[in-house]
C-alpha cells in the first residue's frame, strides 16, 4: 500500500511538533525515519496511525484521501503502529491480548489460536498463547504486537524505536521479519536513532529536525550526510578520561536473589570507588535482580551486601539511599516518572525524597523549584518547560528528565538502560556527565542491551547468564566479539 502524508502540521501549544511535512512511502519498501530527540517522529507516526489528528494536512492511502479518527479506524484502513513504550495489557494471556479489538466480531478462541500459532511459525517466533503478557520480554511483546496487527490485516506497519529494549538475537529476528513483510508488498516505517540499524534495514530514509522534514535519501546512505542533517553538524567522539580507582566500595558475598521467575545466585564480587561496571546479558539472565538487590529494592535470599564497610543486607531502599545509592529504572513511565506531574513537581518530589523528615519545609518554594527545573532543563538539554507534564515530553526527553533528577552526591549509581531512546549525540553528552561523577569517587553500575555502549563506557564487565555472573572481566582484556559469545553462554 502506498502511504502519502501531505503538508502535515501539528502543534502542541507553542511547539510545532510537525511543520508542513510531506512524505511518500511506497508499498514493499522499508522507510527509515530519523531525527534527534523531540524532532517530531512519534508525533508524525501517531497522526498516521490515528492516535492523534493533525491541525492541517492530508493522508492518502493508495491515492485515496482518508480521515483516520482512531487507532481502530487506522487498523481498519490497514495502518498499525508499535509504540515507543509498549501499549499492552500486562495481566492478560497472550491469546487474549491477541484478540483485543476483535470483540463482537464473532471470532472463536480456537481459530484465533490456530492463527496465532501459524503466524508464529511463519516468523519463527516462539510465543506461548497461554503465557501471561507480564511474564514475557519486551522483544516478545513486540513480536506479539506484530502478529496481532498482521492478523488484523494491516498493510503498513509502523515501528517506533523498536530496537531499544530488545536483545541482539531478537533484533536479528525482527529485521528478518520486517524484510520478509516488505517482500510481500507491505510498507514498513521504521523510526530509530540508530544509524547502523537504518543502514542495515531501510531502503529510504527521511530525516526530521525541529518538526521539519530536512532530508530524504535512498540506499546506499551517506552516513556523514545523515548525521549532519540530523544534528546540523558532524559529531565529535568524546575521549574517555581515565580516573584512578579508589578503595573497595561495594562488596557482594555469596549473594542470592530470587523472584517468582528465577534466581540469581553465587554472586561474589566487588566494585571500587570510581569504577564503571557494565552488566551485560540477554534480558532475563538475572541482571535486573542483581541490580535491584544492590539498591535495596529486593531483599536477598542469602549472602551479604556491604557498602562503604556498612552491612546493608536486608535493609530497604531508604537505607541504601542514605548510604549514597541511587537506582534508575528501565521503565521510565511506570517506575521512574509520575504521569500528570510537571518537571518542576518532579524536582520537588525528588528533593523531598532525599530530605530527612525534619528538613522538609512545610511549604513548597515554587519559585525555587521552577528555577531548579529550568537549570535542569538547560543542563540536560530537555525540550520542555518547568510546567510541562512528563507525558507531554518526547521519549528521549523523558529519559533526560529521569537523569536530571538523580542526586548530585552519590557513592553508587545503578542504572538500567541509561541512554535508552536518546539520540547518539545526546547519549554521548549524557555519558560525559555520568563519567564526570567518577571524579568524586562515585561508582556506576549499568545494564544495556547495546554492547557498544557496555564496551565503550565500562571499566569492567559482568556477564550474566542463566542466573549467574559467568564472567567478570576488565574491558581492556576482551573484545566485542568475545563478549557476544559470553552473553550467549559460550566461551570463545
Ligand atoms: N501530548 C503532547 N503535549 C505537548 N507536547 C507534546 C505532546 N506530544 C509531543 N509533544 C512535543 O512535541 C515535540 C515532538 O515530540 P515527539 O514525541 O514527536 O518527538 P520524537 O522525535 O519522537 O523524539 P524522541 O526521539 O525523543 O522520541 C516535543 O517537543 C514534545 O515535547
Ligand atoms: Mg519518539
Amino acid at each position: 500500500m502506498q502511504v502519502e502524508l501531505k503538508n502535515i502540521t501539528k502543534t502542541f501549544g507553542p511547539v510545532r511538533a510537525n511543520d508542513d511535512i510531506t512524505l511518500t512511502v511506497e508499498g514493499g519498501t522499508i522507510q527509515g525515519l530519523l531525527g534527534e530527540n523531540g524532532a517530531g517522529k512519534s508525533t508524525l507516526m501517531k497522526v498516521l496511525s490515528g492516535f492523534i489528528s493533525s491541525d492541517s494536512g492530508e493522508l492518502l492511502l493508495n491515492k485515496q484521501s482518508v480521515q483516520l479518527v482512531s487507532p481502530q479506524d487506522a487498523i481498519a484502513h490497514g495502518v498499525g503502529m508499535l509504540h515507543q513504550d509498549p501499549l499492552d495489557f500486562p495481566p492478560m494471556r497472550l491469546l487474549s491480548n491477541f484478540l483485543v479489538g476483535c470483540e463482537g466480531m464473532g471470532l472463536d478462541t480456537k481459530s484465533a489460536e490456530i492463527a496465532f500459532r501459524d503466524l508464529c511459525t511463519q516468523f519463527n517466533f516462539s510465543l506461548d498463547p497461554n503465557a501471561f503478557v507480564n511474564e514475557i520480554t519486551v522483544g516478545e511483546r513486540q513480536q506479539l504486537e506484530i502478529i496481532r496487527l498482521l492478523w488484523r490485516g494491516v498493510d503498513t506497519l509502523i515501528l517506533d524505536e523498536p530496537t531499544t529494549g530488545i536483545s541482539a538475537p531478537q533484533k536479528v529476528l525482527l529485521f528478518a521479519t520486517l524484510k520478509k513483510l516488505a517482500e510481500t508488498g507491505k510498507s514498513i516505517i521504521f523510526v530509530s536513532h540508530k544509524l547502523e540499524d537504518v543502514e542495515e534495514l531501510c531502503d529510504n530514509v527521511a530525516v526530521l529536525r525541529q518538526g521539519k522534514l530536512v532530508a530524504e535519501m535512498v540506499r546506499p546512505f551517506d552516513i556523514e550526510a545523515l548525521v549532519t542533517s540530523m544534528f546540523g553538524q558532524v559529531m565529535t567522539t568524546s575521549e574517555r578520561p581515565s580516573v584512578p580507582l579508589g578503595k573497595s566500595l561495594l562488596q557482594l558475598e555469596n549473594l542470592a536473589v530470587t523472584d517468582y521467575r528465577m534466581t540469581m545466585h553465587d554472586v561474589t564480587a566487588t566494585v571500587q570507588a570510581g569504577e564503571v561496571i557494565g552488566v551485560a546479558g540477554l534480558e532475563g539472565s538475572g541482571q535486573r535482580l542483581l541490580m535491584q538487590a544492590c539498591a535495596g529494592l529486593l531483599r536477598p535470599k542469602s549472602g551479604t551486601i556491604t557498602i562503604d564497610s556498612q552491612n546493608l543486607t536486608g535493609k530497604t531502599y531508604p537505607s541504601y539511599a542514605a548510604a549514597g545509592v541511587a537506582f534508575m529504572p528501565a521503565d521510565r513511565m511506570e517506575e521512574g516518572l509520575v504521569e500528570g506531574l510537571t518537571i518542576a513537581e518532579h524536582v520537588v518530589l525528588a528533593r523531598r525524597l532525599r530530605q530527612k523528615k525534619h528538613e522538609r519545609a512545610r511549604l513548597i518554594a515554587w519559585d525555587d523549584a521552577n528555577a531548579a527545573a529550568s537549570a535542569d532543563i538547560a543542563e540536560f538539554n530537555i525540550k520542555g518547560r518547568p510546567e510541562s507534564t512528563v507525558e507531554s515530553l518526547s521519549g528521549g526527553n523523558q529519559q533526560r528528565t529521569l537523569l536530571a533528577l538523580l542526586p548530585d552526591q552519590l557513592r553508587l549509581l545503578i542504572m538500567e538502560h541509561p541512554t535508552r531512546g536518546l539520540d547518539v549525540e545526546s547519549a554521548q553528552y549524557i555519558w560525559g556527565k555520568l563519567l564526570a561523577r567518577r571524579e568524586d569517587g562515585t561508582a556506576i553500575m549499568f545494564s544495556s542491551a547495546d554492547l557498544d555502549e557496555i564496551f565503550q563506557y565500562s571499566d569492567r564487565i559482568w556477564v550474566c547468564f542463566d542466573g549467574q555472573i559467568i564472567a567478570d572481566i576488565s574491558t581492556s582484556e576482551t573484545t566485542i566479539e568475545a563478549l557476544g559469545y559470553l552473553i550467549g553462554g559460550k566461551k570463545l
